[in-house]
């Protein structure tokens, strides 16, 4: 439960439930060198939602970005950034992204099995509380905490690495996760999507797409051409709002 002002629910998260599905490119497979007219050229695009990788060598075998560059594309925009947190030890690095500016922050169960405090202190912090599973781990482990989180992240990759092969068990998490969410739990999926899968995943529940090499990479056109085709393959097998 929520208590009361200090961390009354972000309000972009109805937005999300209200725009479903949107589409959230993933920064790590922009092009770094020019990482601010990437930016730029994403929200001229129409993009709401920006996903960053942070990893940190341990939970998963590779480094990206961290709390100056959060800081940086803050200066920037006022996009929603979607922080992933691929850490080991999350607590130490909630405060810090938030000051920089995330605006949702996700653990991983697999480092928190009780979630709960860190999932809490995000929503102290004010910002959207995410929690997160690897494709091995089951949905049961998430399941008695849903009503500490606000948004779920489905991985359907290992994560650590973009540009690898979609995973569909996780469009088996995401139909439970569906049957089982409190309202207002916005459901999301990483890893491997593309247009070819984008609509089985909200089929399957998802509302949120995070989409790195199957936006940056795989797609022509311009940036708002790109997120116009996926939107469109993404609504292809969605259910009818409400749903
Ligand atoms: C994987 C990351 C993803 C990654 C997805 O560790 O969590 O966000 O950027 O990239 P694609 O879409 O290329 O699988
Ligand atoms: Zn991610």
């Amino acid at each position: 439960m929520r208590s009361e002002q200090i961390d009354a629910r972000p309000e972009w998260l109805e937005e999300i439930l209200r725009r479903r599905p949107v589409i959230s490119p993933s920064l790590l497979a922009c092009d770094f060198t020019r990482l601010g007219e990437e930016i730029r050229a994403l929200e001229e695009a129409g993009a709401r939602v920006l996903h960053i990788d942070v990893m940190d060598g341990h939970f998963v075998p590779n480094l990206s970005m961290g709390v100056p560059i959060v800081e940086a594309i803050r200066r920037l925009t006022n996009l929603i950034l979607d922080v992933h947190l691929m850490v080991d030890n999350p607590e130490l690095f909630l405060e810090p992204f938030r000051k920089a500016g995330a605006d949702a922050l996700t653990v991983h169960i697999e480092v928190a099995p009780d979630p709960r405090p860190l999932l809490e202190s995000i929503r102290r912090l004010g910002a959207a509380a995410g929690l997160s599973l690897n494709p091995p781990t089951p949905i049961e482990s998430v399941l008695p905490f849903l009503s500490f989180c606000d948004l779920i992240l489905v991985m359907s990759v290992m994560p650590g690495f973009g540009g690898q092969a979609f995973q569909p068990s996780a469009l088996e998490k995401l139909r439970l996760l569906r049957e089982n969410r409190p309202p207002g739990v916005v459901l999301s999926i990483d890893g491997g999507i593309k247009a070819a899968n984008v609509s089985l995943c909200t089929a399957a529940g998802a509302d949120l797409l995070v989409i790195g090499t199957g936006f940056f990479t795989d797609e022509a056109g311009t940036y708002g051409e790109r997120l116009h085709r996926l939107h469109r393959r993404a609504l292809e097998l969605a259910p009818a709002r409400g749903a």
